[in-house]
């Protein structure tokens, strides 16, 4: 998978996003493991604390029809700058990421970042602190 695809993939979810109260856009496009992709989009809610990010949307969707491993998610918010996900997005992908998940940031399909999960969130609580 190009990295450029995975931004595409995200720069479309994020036409879908529901943001009529921060006006702010966000997609996100999930590559699980086996190739396949799921895309999602922010949604909000007019009780603020029920919006869901992209990244979770996305994630969650691969989750629920079986993918348990992301092989990669690329994000895109706003086209000046990149996009970082969130402490409660970094959480959720710290959960079904692998090893060398990678996590892309988009301005645009050539313009990128490549991060992992140990530069975006170090010494982060997973499954393997609950069997200590
Ligand atoms: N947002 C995301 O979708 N992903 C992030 O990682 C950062 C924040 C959304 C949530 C809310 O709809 C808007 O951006 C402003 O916070």
């Amino acid at each position: 998978m190009e990295y450029d695809k995975l931004v595409s993939k995200a720069l479309e979810a994020r036409k879908n996003s529901y943001s009529p109260y921060s006006k702010f856009k966000v997609g996100a496009a999930v590559l699980t493991e086996d190739g396949k992709i799921y895309t999602g989009c922010n949604i909000e809610n007019a009780s603020y604390g029920a919006t869901n990010c992209a990244e979770r949307t996305a994630i969650f969707k691969a989750v629920s029809e079986g993918h348990k491993t992301i092989k990669a998610i690329a994000i895109v918010g706003v086209e000046n700058g990149y996009t970082y996900p969130c402490g409660i997005c970094r959480q959720v992908i710290a959960e079904f990421a692998s090893e060398d998940t990678e996590i892309i940031l988009g301005k645009s399909e050539n313009d990128y970042l490549v991060k992992t999960l140990d530069e975006i969130l170090p010494g982060a609580f997973t499954k393997k602190d609950l069997e200590k």
